[in-house]
């Protein structure tokens, strides 16, 4: 890929803070070491903390040193830290608005893009609308700027379907919609892109990928850490808005979206719209039918201690909220009707662990097995390793060498690392600001996706709030299952499949501790 000619500026809100420092400036370094930014690249920090341009840069350059792939290297750090430069000020002040606007026409007059400019949202969503509202109202957007100016907005995009509207319906009175770029950062991983090439860049594959051939699809999300020092901000989302909402619900849309005609934004997004449009809304009142949530005890994971969910800092004693997640969604449409799609995430899981199981159906007749054929586990799975170890694998049934018939399970692998060597794959972040910068929308999300895919969270949530309050008029309080840190759930997750006849594919290689 070139360098892009066309000069852009690129205003960070929030630009002092974890995001900024760990991914976002790391991500553009690295976009600089590749000789893919723009010339002139021009990035304006903004926050309330107060910096000099020079003290923002020592910042920057201690990010790249400690988050960066490959370290820091003078001479591209000095092209890259000429365009750095830093505001401070509130974000829900006009006074600060009005330089920042002034601080902006500078800066083109230095450094002209000809009105190309990027804002980039890496603040709480708290904020969201007062930065909007304010950049407009200081003329920073303009709307002659034919699709030059943009401004993309971090996640969490709402806590449920009534505030996601709002934002969206917000946003849309000063911005068309293919200015708005709403993050997804799941989306900016190869592996992830990799779901669409290895479905539609293959023949062999989609002929399979439906309700005659495939049994049921498993996705799991699971992190080791528990939620660390986040507890303020995990106690009021959970993982259900933290991980389902967003990275698992785009997980299942590419995974069983119909082909596009084109490899382009509109049509990949008009097909991942169609399948959530097709997952069947979950009846509240039956919610416990289709949903696990559960907190996790204090236990071992990956070697380190965690205490449990509710002794974690800033997490109340008697929060309800879900650090796992385990349900079942159902696709009514012609190609996935009756294959469940099971979906589980949560912290203090035994892995770091991102991976979809296509499960196939057994063959109609088991001529090989002792067993009644029935009962027999299906032995085609194919397993699209997200991450770590990236890769595809396909397990199968072979002959073990002998006189006599003996089964044995084998797999094929393809693995990322030997294929294309350690190279560090690039961040997620990296690809989603070149294409934003690029002006390309298709892996951000459209406004119609973040809203179909909270209509069907928002009903969960609806479902446990109307359980608490039935609990809360009989003067009692929820209670939610737990699950031992560094193991793979509560049993109730268990007999969420069970019930089908199914269970959880838990990778062998991960040991768990107790
Ligand atoms: C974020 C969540 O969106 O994704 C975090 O807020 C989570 O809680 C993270 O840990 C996981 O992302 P990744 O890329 O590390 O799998």
């Amino acid at each position: 890929m070139k360098r892009i000619e066309q000069p852009v500026m690129l205003v960070v809100f929030g630009a002092s803070g974890d995001l900024a420092h760990r991914k976002l400036i790391p991500a553009l370094y690295h976009l600089a070491y590749q000789n893919l930014l723009p010339p002139n690249f021009t990035l304006l920090g903004f926050a309330r903390t107060k910096y000099s341009d020079e003290e923002f840069r020592e910042m920057a350059r201690a990010g790249v040193e400690e988050y960066g792939v490959n370290g820091v290297d003078d001479h591209i750090w000095h092209w890259f830290s000429q365009g750095l430069f830093y505001q401070s000020g509130n974000y829900d002040d006009l006074d600060s608005f009005k330089k920042l606007a002034a601080r902006v026409a500078k800066l083109e007059k230095q450094r002209p893009t000809n009105g190309s400019q990027l804002y980039y949202l890496a603040t709480p969503p708290s904020v969201f609308e007062p930065i909007t509202s304010l950049i407009y109202e200081v003329g920073l957007c303009r709307d002659d700027m034919e699709g030059q100016l943009r401004v993309i907005i971090e996640k969490p995009f709402g806590h449920d379907l009534e505030s996601a509207r709002a934002l969206n319906q917000h946003l849309l009175k000063l911005f068309r919609e293919d200015q708005i770029y709403r993050i997804d950062h799941y989306l900016g991983k190869e592996t992830v892109q990799n779901i669409l090439v290895f479905r539609f860049g293959n023949g062999i594959f989609e002929p399979v990928w439906n309700r005659t051939y495939i049994d049921h699809v498993q996705i799991t999300v699971a992190e080791a850490l528990g939620i660390e020092d986040r507890g303020g901000y995990y106690d009021k989302s959970g993982a259900i808005r933290d991980m389902v909402q967003n990275h698992m619900m785009q997980l299942l849309a590419l995974t069983a979206m119909e082909p596009p005609f084109a490899f382009e934004a509109e049509a990949v997004r008009d097909q991942k719209v169609n399948v959530l449009r097709a997952i069947r809304p979950i009846d509240p009142a039956r919610v416990d039918e289709w949903v696990v949530r559960a907190q996790y005890g204090s236990g071992v994971s990956n070697g380190k201690v965690i205490p449990g969910y509710t002794q974690e800092k800033g997490v109340p004693a008697n929060s309800t909220t879900d650090s796992y997640i385990a349900l079942k969604l159902d696709i009514d449409n012609w190609r996935w009707k009756g294959v469940p799609f099971y979906l589980r995430t949560g912290k203090a899981m035994p892995a770091k662990l991102t991976e979809i199981n296509i499960v196939f159906r057994r063959p109609p007749l088991m001529l090989f097995e002792t067993v009644d054929g029935d009962k027999v586990p299906p032995s085609n799975i194919l397993t699209l390793r997200i991450q770590p170890d990236e890769g595809i694998r396909l397990s199968f049934d072979a002959k073990r060498p002998g006189p006599n018939v003996v089964i044995e399970r084998v797999a094929m692998d393809f693995s990322y690392r030997e294929q294309f060597g350690s190279q560090p794959a690039a961040d997620a972040y990296e690809r989603l600001l070149l294409d934003a910068i690029l002006g390309d929308t298709t892996l951000f999300i459209r406004r119609d996706e973040v809203e179909l895919a909270w209509d069907r969270i928002t009903r969960i949530l609806e479902g446990w709030q109307m359980q608490e309050d039935a609990l809360k008029a009989q003067g009692k309080t929820a209670k939610l299952p737990t699950y031992p840190a560094g193991t793979w759930g509560p049993k109730e997750a268990d007999e969420l499949l069970a019930k089908d006849h199914r269970y959880w594919r838990n990778p062998a290689s991960v040991r768990v501790s107790r």
